[in-house]
Order: structure tokens, then C-alpha cells, then sequence
């Protein structure tokens, strides 16, 4: 399967498609975990890209669809795309993309969430410096204070977290991200979750679409 996941900052993209790329063997590739990578180690994409993600502005279509070409749909795996595409011009450049492999996207899961809740659940946000797995101070909370469950690896804030940041990202989501729901519903790929339960019902949700998905 090839898939997007699509929804705004906060509606648990990166939980669920971490638990849905495991059970059903997929990659797991996300935009932001690829540039925040690259911020980290300094690299030339890291460099172009930290203002941005500093900011929680989206970096420019160009650079985005480039790097999810060379390092996700160029590669024989099937994926779960978490964060991309998120502008009409990236979903034209993945078509695009796919279209020249003649390979075809099988859905796009849409996580509503109202941005109130997408605030709370943002700015309690703590992720693993190891493993990358998220946790929330308050709905998701490790076993022992700032360790993370699965690899005792130490946790952190995520420098995009502040109150201000998560209203800009918010913003930018509504104004440029939003308008793929109509673009994916269009194409008859669009399936609708829920986000507003808790994780472990998200999880239930996401695995029946995707098990009538995969049964297709
Ligand atoms: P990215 O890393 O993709 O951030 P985001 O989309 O803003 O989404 P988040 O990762 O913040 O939220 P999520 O939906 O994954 O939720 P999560 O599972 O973490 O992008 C960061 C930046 O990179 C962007 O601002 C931009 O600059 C750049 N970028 C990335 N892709 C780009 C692109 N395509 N084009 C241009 N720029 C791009 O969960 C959030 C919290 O809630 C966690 O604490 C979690 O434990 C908790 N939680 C999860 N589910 C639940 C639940 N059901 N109930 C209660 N709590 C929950
Ligand atoms: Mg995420």
C-alpha cells in the first residue's frame, strides 16, 4: 500500500502511522522527522530548511517534493507519507511523481482534530531523543519522568512546540494544507478518521480502513 496521511499538526499523524507502518509493514516516512534529521546533523538540506521548521512555516514546495522523490518514491518500498504532501502543488508533484513510476496512491487518511485540542496536545508534546517515539505529559505519559518506555532513550520538547509556533503551523495548515482534503476527496481517495479519541482508538480506527484497503 501507498498511502498519506494527511490532518493538522497535532492530530497524531506520527503516532498512528508509526503503529500502522508496523503492523502493516510499511515505511514510515515523515517530511518533519526528515528535516528536523537534517537540521540536527547540519547537512545542506538541514541548513535550508531550519528557519523554517524553527518558525513552523512550510518549506518551499520545491525543495519538499525533491526530497520526498529521492528519498521515499524513487525506493521499492511501500510507505505511509506523514506530513506530505501539504500544499495543491505538492499533491500535483506526487501524482506527477507517481504517474511516471505508473504507480497510484491506494487512500489518503484525513485526522480531524479542532485546533483547541491540537493546541493541548502540541504544546504537552515530549518525543524520544533516541527513538523518535511521542509521548504528552498529561494523555500520553512515559512510566518514568523523561524516559522514554521502549528504549530508556531521554526526552524533549520538540522547538516547534511553543504556543506561538503551534498557532503559526495551525495558520499555515488551514490557509495551505487544508484545500487537499477537497483534492483527495475528488479523486475518490479520501478516508475520514476521527482524531479527537484517544490514541488507542485512533489505532482501532486507522487499522479497520486500512485492513478494507489492503482486502480491496
Ligand atoms: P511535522 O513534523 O510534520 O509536524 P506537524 O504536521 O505539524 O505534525 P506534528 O508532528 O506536530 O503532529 P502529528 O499529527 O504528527 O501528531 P503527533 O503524533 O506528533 O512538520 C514540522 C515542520 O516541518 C513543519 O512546520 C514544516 O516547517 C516542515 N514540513 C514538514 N513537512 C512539510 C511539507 N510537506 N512541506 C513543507 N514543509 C514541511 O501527536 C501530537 C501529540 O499528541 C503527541 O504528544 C502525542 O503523544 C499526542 N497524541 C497523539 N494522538 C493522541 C490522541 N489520540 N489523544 C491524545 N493525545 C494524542
Ligand atoms: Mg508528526
Amino acid at each position: 500500500m501507498k498511502l498519506v496521511f494527511l490532518g493538522p499538526p497535532g492530530a497524531g499523524k506520527g503516532t498512528q502511522a508509526a503503529a500502522a507502518a508496523e503492523k502493516f509493514g510499511l515505511r514510515h516516512a515523515s517530511t518533519g522527522d526528515i528535516f528536523r534529521q537534517a537540521a540536527a546533523e547540519g547537512s545542506q538540506l538541514g541548513v535550508a530548511v531550519k528557519d523554517y521548521l524553527d518558525a513552523g512555516r512550510l518549506v518551499p514546495d520545491e525543495l519538499t517534493s525533491r526530497v520526498v522523490e529521492q528519498m521515499v518514491v524513487s525506493r521499492t518500498e511501500d510507505y505511509i507519507l506523514d506530513g506530505y504532501p501539504r500544499t495543491l502543488q505538492q499533491g500535483r508533484d506526487l501524482d506527477e511523481m507517481l504517474r511516471r513510476r505508473g504507480e497510484h496512491l491506494d487512500a489518503a487518511l484525513y485526522y480531524r482534530l479542532d485546533d483547541r485540542e491540537a493546541v493541548r496536545r502540541l504544546t504537552g508534546r515530549l518525543v524520544c531523543t533516541r527513538c523518535g517515539v511521542n509521548y504528552h505529559r498529561q494523555f500520553v505519559p512515559p512510566r518514568a519522568d523523561g524516559v522514554c518506555d521502549k528504549c530508556g532513550g531521554g526526552l524533549s520538547v520538540r522547538s516547534d512546540s511553543s504556543e506561538e509556533v503551534v498557532r503559526e503551523r495551525l495558520a499555515e495548515y488551514h490557509g495551505k494544507t487544508e484545500p487537499l482534503v477537497a483534492f483527495y476527496e475528488e479523486q475518490g481517495l479520501l478516508e475520514q478518521v476521527d482524531a479527537s479519541a484517544g490514541p488507542e482508538e485512533v489505532t482501532r480506527r486507522t487499522e479497520a480502513v486500512l485492513a478494507r484497503i489492503a482486502a480491496d
